[in-house]
């Protein structure tokens, strides 16, 4: 995974990498690393964490030069230490090298060059790939930027897997090399300075003009010019695209996390999401940017929705909405059991891709894949300028602002608000009536005002979350579109507080899960006031023999609910297929608090990334 800044130019270095590198920290932060070179010499820092311990390491130890390369690291070979941080050396150790991706053949490369007797430090594959490409420079001869290039070259034919890569060396000065192969790169055209980095978020701030590199590409770098080539060292015609994308500065602002302030935020960006979209005259929603036309829409026969982790949870939502507004057979696949599946798809299938971020590896390669099988394969993004949004066939944004909480928690409420117009659209184009269409509209139109109700409706809930902080763990169930919710609060329970939690569908309590209930094992139970209402209260009945606490979430002042649980969470009355915007956040309320109450870093959970950008 990992983020890579490079800068070449006139300015001081350290504090563009630096910037750079925190812009790129949702790639990872189990460590940071950078090397500029000054006079000569190469200074490295590396520090394990996040960006702000690098920082504090450059400040008792700083660094100077006008060409660097940077890092920030999440650990796929060899554990989070000093060593293991980017960036890496050649066995000379004027070779530096950083690396976004994973060599896959590396433990065969490392073997081979032990027995020719190199040394290793790491357990890293990059560190293989920087001695691959020493060893290469020392037999063409002389350290000259022509064998440097040729020495990157023939290195990168040898391996196998992923890479965004940005190489110097201190003999051959004024020079970076990038290169990639299925991890982003993108080169920042400056006036006497350039820029390599993993995202445009990282240099945003010093120059529009950028070009997105292909895999198989090499970027040559010196402060006043550049040189894009083939693997094989012929020129490349490439596209400066000029990026139309503010770096916003996103400050916590009166929150003590961002991931409390993007659950706040909710009823303003479900609000984003619909905003121009919804059409009263024709009663449906407009999405302009799928670039079909109503004819072409009509034809689909079957929607194929993609995604990872909440994004997901997100689609089997869609799933059911799409089904029920729609009447249009939907599957749901995890972007990575896609990407080498053979899905049966035939030529009135649309597929939809959903990110956040838009550079989720497996999701990208989902879309990929979909589209080399000939299918329109449309995105539903937060990130304008992300790699998804790049090279989907057309989409929805969600308007959602930077989620910076890795926790997805605002971006989860936009995509299933996206999917319900989708659904809208679908169904205005097939069965659905204007009436119906109608009756869909004010009730999306009520959804802001009731996400705020919802957000002040349980002053209780620090305490729930208190009296179950402990647990061992936690069971999450619901039926229907609530099943989807269930899974999801446990995935957010479980990856900000470290507590196990398990979310799947109520009937299936008695297919073993209920082995795991006990006193000390909470329930959570998604129970709104709807026709499935009773079936949700057997399976509470079903906990309570069995002594398991429950907490219910059901429809503001449902009485009989709050008889048959330990506590309740409410949210305001709404038709079945928009109440997951509703239910998942009084869950996403109680993670965070649990969280918080078990002393976690909310806002960067340990393991995790907010972007996984390897496979
Ligand atoms: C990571 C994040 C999750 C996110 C998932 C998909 O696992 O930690 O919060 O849901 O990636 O991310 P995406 O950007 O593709 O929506």
């Amino acid at each position: 995974m990992c983020g890579i800044v490079a800068y070449i130019g006139r300015s001081e270095a350290a504090p563009i990498l630096l910037d750079g590198l925190r812009r790129l920290e949702y790639r990872g932060y189990d460590s940071a690393g950078l090397v500029l070179s000054h006079e000569g010499n190469l200074q490295i820092r590396k520090s394990v964490g996040r960006i702000q311990n690098l920082a504090e390491l450059l400040g008792k130890s700083p660094v100077q030069g006008h060409r660097g390369i940077s890092h920030t690291r999440w650990a796929t070979h060899g554990a989070v230490t000093d060593i293991n941080a980017h960036p890496h050396t050649d066995q000379s150790g004027h070779l530096v090298l950083v690396h976004n991706g994973v060599i896959e053949n590396y433990l065969t490369l490392r073997e081979e060059m032990e027995r020719e007797g190199h040394i290793f430090h790491s357990q890293t594959d990059t560190e293989v790939l920087a001695h691959l490409m020493g060893k290469h420079l020392s037999e063409l001869g002389d350290v000259t930027a022509d064998h440097l290039v040729e020495a990157v070259r023939r290195s990168l034919r040898e391996v196998q897997g992923t890479y965004g890569i940005a190489v110097m060396h201190r003999d051959v000065p004024d020079f970076i090399i990038g290169a990639r192969r299925g991890s982003p790169l993108v080169l920042g055209i400056g006036r006497d300075e350039n820029f390599l980095a993993s995202d445009v978020a990282a240099v945003v701030n010093h120059t529009r003009d950028v070009v997105y590199l292909n895999d198989f590409e090499i970027v040559l770098l010196r402060p006043d010019t550049f040189q894009i080539q083939s693997l094989s060292g012929d020129g490349r015609d490439y596209e400066v695209s000029t990026v139309d994308f503010e770096a916003e500065e996103t400050s916590k602002g009166e929150y003590p996390h961002f991931m409390l302030k993007e659950i706040f935020e909710q009823s303003s960006t479900v609000r984003d999401a619909m905003r121009g979209r919804l059409s009263l005259e024709e009663a449906t929603a407009k999405l302009g940017g799928l670039n079909m036309t109503p004819s072409q829409l009509r034809e689909v026969e079957r929607i194929v929705l993609i995604g990872c982790g909440t994004a997901y949870h997100a689609a089997l939502i869609g799933e059911y909405l799409m089904e029920t507004l729609a009447c249009l057979p939907t599957e749901v696949e995890v972007a990575s059991e896609f990407r080498y599946r053979n899905t049966p798809m035939d030529k009135y299938t649309l597929t939809f891709v959903l990110s956040q971020s838009g550079e989720t590896a497996d999701t990208l390669a989902a879309l990929r894949e979909s589209q080399r099988k000939g299918h329109r394969t449309l995105g539903i993004c937060n990130n304008v300028a992300s790699t998804i949004a790049r090279e989907s066939d057309g989409g929805v944004y969600m308007h959602a602002g930077p989620e910076i909480g890795v926790a997805a928690t605002k971006s989860f409420t936009s995509q299933v608000t996206i999917l319900t117009l989708l659904s809208l659209l679908m169904g205005r184009i097939r069965n659905l009536s204007s009436s119906d269409g109608l009756r869909i509209i004010e009730e999306l139109e009520q959804l802001p005002e009731k996400i705020s109700r919802v957000l002040q409706m349980n002053p209780h809930l620090p305490d729930v979350a208190k009296k179950y902080a402990e647990a061992h763990g936690m069971l999450f169930m619901g039926r229907q579109f609530q099943y989807s919710v269930a899974i999801e609060a446990a995935l957010k329970l479980k990856e900000i507080s470290y507590m196990f939690c398990s979310g799947y569908p109520s009937a299936e309590l008695k297919h073993g899960v209920i082995a795991l209930v006990n006193s000390e094992t909470p329930s959570v139970v998604i129970a709104p006031h709807d026709a499935l209402f009773e079936k949700n209260a057997s399976n509470i009945q079903e906990v309570r023999a069995r002594k398991g606490p429950v907490i219910g979430v059901g429809t503001e002042g449902h009485a009989e609910l709050e008889k048959i649980t330990d506590d309740v969470l409410w949210v305001p009355d709404a038709p079945d297929y928009l109440m997951p915007i509703l239910t998942v956040i009084p869950l996403q309320l109680l993670a965070y608090h649990i969280a918080v109450t078990r002393g976690c870093d909310v806002d960067k959970p340990r393991n995790l990334a907010k972007s996984v950008t390897v496979e």
